[in-house]
């Protein structure tokens, strides 16, 4: 068990395309995932992506039943999904905050699809087929995004609304970042 360093936005691993991983149930991924969970909990995350750790492989982490950097957001189910593939439902956008364990002490206002199917893996090889919305499904989109390359604030469409989190929310606890 260990808590890993995060990478922070201006590596060039955090842009990269993720591989696939071509045996979910190997070793190496049950050892990483506790990796990965030691170190998301240590920074009171609500997900993670492997390539925040330094690891360039399709595995994601996330879920919490309650979450002090998000306060007000419900509870998502503890997931891990290996080789995860996005289908979104319908046309509707939303706008929501967002946070990210590789862009510490920052939030910025992300348009993500309201609604959408995901598929994938678990580290048992079993599949997961959910379709979900609100919070759950801005958080597939987020760590997903980390897979391709993608972080949050290159999908923001109005960087007036990005900025240090005890500036734009001085009421909310700070979190580990
Ligand atoms: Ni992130």
């Amino acid at each position: 068990m260990a808590v890993r360093p995060i990478l922070r936005m201006g590596e060039a691993l955090l842009l990269q395309r993720a591989a696939e991983v071509s045996d979910p149930c190997a070793p190496w991924v049950r050892e990483l995932l506790i990796d990965m969970h030691d170190t998301m909990h240590a920074a009171n995350g609500a997900g993670l992506a492997a390539p925040q750790i330094g690891v360039s492989s399709r595995i994601v982490i996330f879920g919490f039943t309650r979450n002090d950097r998000y306060p007000d957001a419900p509870a998502v189910p503890p997931t891990v999904l290996i080789n995860p593939e996005l289908i979104p439902l319908g046309d509707q956008i939303e706008e929501g905050w967002e946070g990210c364990l590789s862009v510490p002490g920052m939030r910025g206002l992300v348009p993500r699809h309201a609604s959408l199917r995901y598929r994938g893996v678990d580290e048992y090889g079993r599949s997961i087929d959910r379709t979900v919305d609100g919070f759950h499904a801005r958080v597939v989109q987020h760590e997903v995004d980390h897979l391709d390359g993608v972080l949050y604030p290159m999908r923001m469409r109005d960087l007036s609304k990005f900025g240090f989190q005890d500036v734009l929310f001085p009421d909310q606890p700070a979190g580990e970042d």
